[in-house]
């Protein structure tokens, strides 16, 4: 099989309906990318790095940079909706494609889990902003509940009191207590009902609230930027470089989303060239408003105090300003916090039913989630299906668990994609002619140069950490980084052997890095839904693929084309 041979697709009554401009996409970028990530996260990362969380920003784009890259080569050469999955089966095969597959349910519908959560308790926080307010048994999973309720009957410890309160108030309905996170549940079923109807619905929504939280964004960089003190900046690494690089992993959540929107390059005009363009652009846009925004808001408070959850509001409550302009700003800040979350959950429930539709298409899934809705044009079964999956946790999710196995899934995507890039650089397949190449810098050098000098450095700068390495009597983290020093020495001998692309490889192996920095139960969490994910492979997709079979589906015109049959 080979899918850069598939036609570029065209539109048809069964197809998805091409609409997008390159604003469009690089607005679903954006809207992807701001959200609870900078409207919360910036705090703690301050907390941590102090005014170097500038830096923090740069690196953790360079990061998502080295993979933006990658998607946007893949995104030029194969423009079908699965993204990672579609690349992946270009250079991998199938097992990796369904894998990786697999990986982006995490990006996605348990990534949408978090974004729901969040938007749920913003929206409590501006609901009480008004006076207003919701039973604590509508604001709550169950299980959470039920166990605190169950913790303060054995503990008595006061701060329990409320939960207790609250599970014994929650009306019941054929005594099954009636608690249920009610905000977030309504938010995926409203954002679901949007997918559903339509991509021009979703777009029109979409670049509103754009507009909206880039207003907000730059609201605070122009306000803020007029009372900033630079004298804030003069301890710029207060934590030191450890402090700042701690950092890096508490932000890249907020860089998590311009690749969602390759899942919709069956519905953009021109995805050769508008894709690795928008990805690239909203990359660029969202970095350049994260830095001036660090900067302002480590030049308006002491870092220490931005760990709050609100921090973009929390800045205006020191400023010289009249109250009722105080008021005004932190309302609007709240309000478009919710936006900004509303925008990310729609380009995710709009980004995983493509993903699975481009499977099933392919075979891998049941072909009820390829159908298109006959007057939306969307895949509509796929779209309540992720509807439901994102729904159903709702009811036991915590937000720790799910943000983890977000950025997992998401990294281990980044690194295979930009594996699969380095592959194609050196091995070219037939057929292979993206519209934008990564530049192609041969690796062997510059990269045993990079890691020669990267340890010299870690020798002389901690040369006690440096050798406690290879001190294995001792455990703990350090079994992080020497995993990651064995990756960069298996990796590196490939590197070096075949002079591999570097800018690439360079993608992967940071992201493997920002694997290794996440808690280590998040493993085991991977390897349960790896071995899942096999089971389900080998119990349905490997028995009814169609690709293996040979048959290749061109995108969205229906038409059907045989393997060997010549390219156009
Ligand atoms: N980057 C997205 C956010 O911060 C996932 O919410």
């Amino acid at each position: 099989m080979n899918l850069l041979r598939r036609k570029p697709a065209t539109e048809s009554p069964s197809s998805l309906r091409r609409v997008l401009s390159l604003v469009d996409l690089t607005a679903m970028g954006v809207a992807a990318v701001i959200g609870a990530g900078i409207f919360s996260t910036i705090g703690e990362a301050a907390a941590m790095a102090g005014p170097s969380v500038v830096v923090v920003f740069v690196i953790a784009a360079f990061v998502a940079g080295l993979s933006a890259l990658s998607y946007a080569e893949m995104a030029s050469s194969v423009p079908l909706a699965g993204s990672a999955y579609t690349y992946a089966y270009v250079v991998f095969g199938e097992v990796v494609a369904w894998l990786v597959g697999w990986m982006l349910v995490l990006e996605y519908a348990i990534g949408n889990i978090a974004v729901a959560l969040s938007w749920s308790g913003y929206f409590q926080a501006l609901l009480h902003s008004w006076g207003l307010g919701l039973p604590p048994y509508l604001v709550t999973d169950p299980v959470t509940l039920w166990q605190q309720a169950q913790a303060y009957l054995t503990t008595r410890d006061p701060a329990l009191a409320s939960a207790y309160q609250a599970w014994q108030a929650a009306p019941r309905i054929a005594s099954i207590p009636l608690v249920l996170n009610l905000p977030a549940l309504l938010i995926v079923a409203a954002v679901t009902a949007l997918a559903y109807v339509g991509i021009q619905e979703s777009r029109a929504a979409n670049n509103f609230m754009v507009a909206l939280k880039i207003g907000a964004v730059l609201l605070v960089i122009g306000i803020g930027a007029f009372f900033v003190d630079p004298t804030r900046w003069q301890a710029f690494m207060p934590h030191g470089f450890s402090g700042m690089m701690r950092g890096v992993g508490a932000v890249f959540f907020a860089y998590i989303g311009f690749d969602a929107l390759s899942t919709t390059a069956e519905e953009a005009r021109n995805p050769r060239r508008d894709l690795p363009l928008a990805m690239i652009l909203s990359l660029v846009l969202c970095t350049l408003l994260y830095v001036a925004l660090a900067l302002v808001l480590t030049g308006l408070a002491p870092y220490q105090e931005l760990a709050v959850t609100d921090p973009l509001a929390y800045v205006f409550t020191r400023l010289p300003l009249s109250e009722s302009l105080r008021k005004l700003l932190i309302g609007v800040i709240a309000v478009s916090a919710v936006v900004a979350m509303t925008s990310v959950l729609l380009v995710f429930q709009l980004g995983q039913p493509r993903i699975w539709y481009t499977m099933s298409r392919d075979g891998l899934l049941p072909p009820a989630l390829a159908k298109v809705h006959p007057r939306f044009r969307t895949p509509h079964l796929a779209t309540l299906l992720t509807g439901v999956v994102v729904a159903l946790p709702l009811f036991f999710s915590s937000l720790h668990v799910v943000v983890d196995l977000t950025s997992m899934g998401t990294l281990m995507a980044f690194a295979i994609v930009s594996l699969g890039v380095a592959y194609l650089h050196h091995a070219p397949p037939p057929g292979y002619n993206p519209r934008f190449r990564v530049p192609k810098v041969p690796g062997r050098w510059l990269f045993l140069g990079l890691t020669l000098s990267g340890i010299g450095w870690a020798a002389t700068l901690d040369p006690e950490g440096f050798r406690s390495l290879f001190d294995f009597s001792r455990g703990g983290s350090l079994w992080r980084y020497r995993v990651f020093l064995a990756l960069v020495m298996g990796m590196g001998y490939f590197i070096v052997r075949y002079n591999l692309s570097l800018l690439p490889m360079l993608g992967a192996l940071s992201a493997l890095y920002l694997i290794i920095e996440l808690d280590t139960e998040n493993w085991l969490r991977l390897g349960i839904w790896t071995a899942v994910g096999l089971a389900l492979y080998f119990g349905y997709g490997y028995w009814h693929s169609k690709l293996r079979a040979g048959q290749v589906r061109n995108a969205d015109s229906g038409e059907r084309q045989e393997e060997n049959a010549p390219s156009s």
